[in-house]
Formats: C-alpha cells, sequence, structure tokens
C-alpha cells in the first residue's frame, strides 16, 4: 500500500476522504495534517480525530498546521458544512494532537522515505506551501500531490469564479503549482458533473446500515441540505474523490496534462485557476483529471461505508 498523508479541513467531505485513507487496503495512512478552512479549526482537529475513532484507527497521529492562509483573513465555508459533524453530538476524543506542527511533520516524513509517500490535499494549499518554501526538496520527496481544488468550466462555488480551497489561499495554490510537484489536480465540477450522489445514490448508502453508512449520513446532512438549497440535486464528493482517484487509479477515465495558475489579484476572479491549454507556451505542471468512472466511484463509497472497523 502507498504510504499516504491527507492535508485536511476536516468538516464533512473531508472526514469521508479520512475514512477512505484510513481504511482502504491500498492505503497505509501515516499521518493527517490540519490546514485552516471550512469550520474554525479547533473542531476541524476535532472532527479528524472523531472520524479516526470511527474508523478505528485512533493511533494514527493528527498535526495541527497553519490555522490562516499565508497572507488573507479565514474565509469560513460554515454556511455549507455547519460545524462539520453534522452537528451531532459525538464524543470527541480525549487525545491530544501531537507536539510537532503538520508543516515539519509533512517535510520530515517525505524525507524518511523519499519518492515512497502520497500527499493528498483537500483543503487550502497553506502546509503545502509552507512545507515547499521550508525544504526546497519536498517536492521532489514526494512522491505524488494529489489536489482538491479549482474549477475548469469557470464554475465557482464560493464565488462565481472561483473554488473554495483556492479561493481561501490563492498564494499557497500559486507557490504550489510552481513548485515542482508531480501534482494531480481534481476540480470541483467533475465532482458536480459527473459524480454526482443523486437520491437513489444516497438511499443505497443508507440502505447499508452500517455504522460508517450511519455516520456518513449524519455528518453529510448539512452539505447535502446546502447543495440542495442552491438547486444540486443531490450530495458533492469532491474530496472523497481525490482519495479514491490516488487509490484507485483506474477510476480516471481521462486526463491531460495543463498549464495551472491560480489568480491573486483579480477583483472577481481571486483564486480562478487557470488551466492554460498551450496558448502560454509553458510547461505542463499539472495532471488534471478530465474523466472518471462514476459509477465505479459510487461503489468505492459503497465498499468504503460497508466496512466494519
Ligand atoms: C472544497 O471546499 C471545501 O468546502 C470542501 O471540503 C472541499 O475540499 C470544495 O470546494
Ligand atoms: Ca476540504
Amino acid at each position: 500500500p502507498t504510504r499516504l498523508v491527507i492535508d485536511t479541513d476536516t468538516a464533512a467531505d473531508d472526514c469521508f476522504a479520512l475514512l477512505a485513507g484510513a481504511l482502504h487496503p491500498a492505503a497505509d495512512l501515516i499521518a493527517v495534517t490540519l490546514v485552516a478552512g471550512n469550520v474554525g479549526f479547533a473542531r476541524q482537529v476535532e472532527n479528524a480525530l472523531i472520524t479516526l475513532d470511527a474508523a478505528g484507527r485512533p493511533e494514527v497521529p493528527v498535526h495541527a498546521g497553519a490555522e490562516r492562509p499565508l497572507l488573507r483573513e479565514w474565509v469560513s465555508a460554515e454556511n455549507v458544512h455547519g460545524d462539520g459533524r453534522g452537528g451531532h453530538a459525538f464524543a470527541v476524543p480525549e487525545r491530544a494532537v501531537e507536539a510537532e506542527h503538520a508543516v515539519d511533520a509533512l517535510v520530515r516524513i517525505a524525507r524518511e522515505h523519499p519518492g515512497e509517500v502520497d500527499v493528498v490535499a483537500i483543503g487550502p494549499l497553506t502546509n503545502i506551501a509552507l512545507a515547499a518554501r521550508r525544504d526546497p526538496a519536498f517536492p521532489r520527496n514526494v512522491r505524488s500531490l494529489y489536489v482538491m481544488g479549482g474549477s475548469n468550466n469557470g464554475r465557482g462555488n464560493i464565488t462565481a469564479a472561483a473554488e473554495y480551497n483556492f479561493y481561501v489561499d490563492p498564494e499557497a495554490a500559486r507557490i504550489v503549482f510552481s513548485a515542482g510537484f508531480d501534482t494531480t489536480v481534481v476540480t470541483w465540477n467533475l465532482t458536480l458533473d459527473q459524480a454526482l450522489f443523486d437520491t437513489a445514490r444516497l438511499a443505497a448508502i443508507s440502505a447499508l446500515d452500517t455504522p460508517l453508512s450511519r455516520f456518513f449520513d449524519l455528518v453529510n446532512a448539512p452539505t447535502l441540505a446546502f447543495d440542495r438549497s442552491v438547486g444540486i440535486d443531490g450530495s458533492t464528493h469532491p474530496d472523497s474523490l481525490t482519495v479514491a482517484l490516488l487509490l484507485e487509479p483506474g477510476l480516471v477515465r481521462r486526463s491531460r496534462r495543463y498549464f495551472v495558475d491560480v489568480e491573486t489579484q483579480g477583483e472577481l476572479t481571486r483564486g480562478y485557476a487557470v488551466f492554460d491549454w498551450g496558448v502560454f507556451g509553458k510547461e505542463p505542471n499539472a495532471t488534471v483529471v478530465e474523466e472518471i468512472d462514476a459509477a465505479g466511484f459510487h461503489r468505492f463509497m459503497l465498499d468504503l461505508l460497508a466496512r466494519r472497523p
């Protein structure tokens, strides 16, 4: 199995991505690192601990990282995620997070296992950018970096133009795309257009009636309600999709290399991702997933939530 580190702003979809990393046979989840994003930082830490407990993996180290973006103020997504755990009174595990900062942990782990660690970044890219600055060898030491962020059809979710993770810390995203990682990008619209969990797919998950499917239903409820309130007929799972595409590469039907960069100056377009198909004449710096096996991804989630840790 791949040595995996998940960098997350743990709420709702991030929780299911963590479950996948913790339980999939192709993954050896060696650390979870926390970055400022979806909901208040302390809550995100608790959500990660709760999720690892639900997965029966309380021994996985959790490292707290950047509590705000590089230059900007934190932007909450609590209107989408609530507290990130469905407002449910989960028992919060008493264990403390690691003393080591997330950025130090990322750099150390990649140095200890050069070319063997895959990092999945499903929040703003603050920790990943800081790690690349802290250790210029970090991008090379990491085998691959899977990023959930951006939108390549012009449809944003936090603004008309921008996807949340890139919007929150656009400077960090720029640093990451120019840092020399072997990067794969999973965009917001990929989930929306191809991998939506509609009513029938959600019913199939509920019908499992396992501890993890019940966890899913509870934690997913606020984002599902939000998605429906903005006219999306189902539930979006970009973060779990990102982990799924790393662990089961056969789920990728088509991908293409692009030069990717992120807008930091725009008045209307802060955090907008540019996917250049050749106009700039620059070397591609990322693989962008363009088509997936949606039924396969749903099966991936069913297999995951059917497990009894
Ligand atoms: C991304 O933003 C967050 O709200 C989700 O967890 C996901 O990582 C989608 O734009
Ligand atoms: Ca996220």
